[in-house]
């Protein structure tokens, strides 16, 4: 039967969609991948996530919840099992407890999206104030049209560090929170310890809720560390709401699974407004996911930090690129001396079957670009060949 029936009146959509949906610009981003459609078997350096398989013992535990027949519903803030491992992990790593005492709570979520959209909603009324980094991860900017709130971008260039100081210049009396992002996407820096420490200090002072989007700790490299520490705020203090994530970590990001732990209050209304959307995450990447910290990610993190210094070393006198301490990105400074845009040069890149993004999807501005390293050796060396090649104008 076919489907292209003129003569059925049509709805005219635009007068439906609300100014929220119209107000997201997702043009930037649709570009690139316009641009990369036509493109065979590209030499593929934009992607967002790992390059390797997810683990047995996750898939197993997986599969097995599946054919036990537990695919119902969990309880909206995790299943019991999830939520004892999560708890056992920030006791060991930051002594953070569900103890009373420690008037802290966790709740299991869609996502690291699904915890940073409802951490957003419940923190945010129209006009309220919410920091986030420039460059950013795509969503942020759009937290605003999500919840009405408004995003303050904090520029971080040229050396991607959020800082206490750059923070502070933007706080007003409207702000409720500061949202902070290491190791970041889509630049990999990761902040010290005294780095955090000193948010930290200004957020209590401020009266402002600091969130950190922690969904990369786990890919933090060996000189990010201090005496092996992932630098987290909840080291300082408990008055922070984390967000972490299982996707990235254990190349499951299809499975939709993220955390917030936090203020009990703030994450019990995080569960109320997760009642009544996403309900829960899903069951059997639960179930799965408690087994998570028994896998040993470190091999995978050593050859990450192994890739990083193949990025580095290629660039190195030729463009400029802040040291990713972590994650799986490098954001790349296109040479002034080309003369081009970030965007013009992507171009050429793609020209050449090398896939990179702008920095204008993730940014104000358009001189940089994102390259991941989440792709195999011989795949980087190439596209750091084609995109050095550029460079030199060969
Ligand atoms: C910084 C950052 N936060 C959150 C997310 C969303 O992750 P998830 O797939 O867990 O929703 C991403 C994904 O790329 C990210 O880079």
């Amino acid at each position: 039967m076919s489907h292209a029936n003129t003569a059925t009146p049509r709805l005219d959509v635009s007068k439906l969609l609300s100014h929220r949906a119209k107000s997201i610009d997702a043009s930037g981003i649709r570009k690139v991948f316009d641009l990369a459609a036509h493109l065979k078997d590209p030499i593929n350096l934009s992607i967002g996530q790992p390059d390797f398989p997810v683990p047995d013992v996750l898939k197993h535990a997986a599969i097995k919840a599946i054919e036990e027949n537990r695919n119902g519903y969990t309880q909206t803030q995790g299943c019991p099992e999830l939520l004892r491992a999560i708890w056992q992990r920030l006791g060991s790593e930051v002594g953070w407890s569900h103890e009373p005492k420690d008037g802290l709570s966790t709740i299991v979520t869609s996502g690291t999206s699904g915890g940073l959209v409802l951490g957003m909603m419940c923190l945010l009324d129209a006009g309220d104030e919410a920091i986030v980094p420039d460059p950013y991860f795509v969503m942020y900017p759009q937290l605003a049209a999500l919840t009405g709130g408004k995003i303050v971008l904090c520029d971080t260039y040229p050396d991607f560090r959020m800082t206490a100081a750059r923070i502070e210049k933007l706080i007003t009396p409207r702000t409720k929170t500061v949202l902070v992002n290491s190791p970041g996407n889509p630049t990999g820096v990761v902040l010290s310890h005294k780095e955090m420490s000193d948010i930290v200090d200004l957020c209590k002072a401020k009266g402002i809720l600091l969130i950190s989007d922690e969904i990369y700790d786990e890919f933090t490299f060996s000189e990010s560390r201090e005496n092996g520490k992932f630098p987290t705020p909840a080291a300082f203090t408990k008055d922070c709401l984390l967000i972490r994530g299982f996707g990235k970590t254990y190349g499951c990001t299809g499975w939709r699974l993220g955390y917030v732990s936090g203020p009990h209050d703030i994450v019990q209304s995080i569960a109320k407004l997760q009642q009544y959307t996403y309900v829960c995450a899903p069951s059997m990447a639960q179930y799965a996911a408690a087994h998570a910290y028994e896998i040993d990610m470190q091999p995978w993190v050593d050859r990450f930090e192994k890739r990083r210094d193949t990025v580095l070393a290629a660039f190195n006198g030729l463009a400029h690129v802040a040291c990713p301490g972590g994650a799986f990105y490098a954001f790349v400074e296109v040479p002034k001396g080309l003369g081009m845009t970030a965007t013009q040069f992507v171009e050429k890149a793609i020209e050449r079957n090398v896939l990179v993004i702008p920095g204008k999807v993730f940014s104000t501005r358009d001189t940089h670009f994102r390259l991941s390293f989440a792709a195999k050796e011989d795949t980087l060396a190439r596209g750091l060949s084609v995109l050095t090649d550029i460079m030199r104008g060969r």
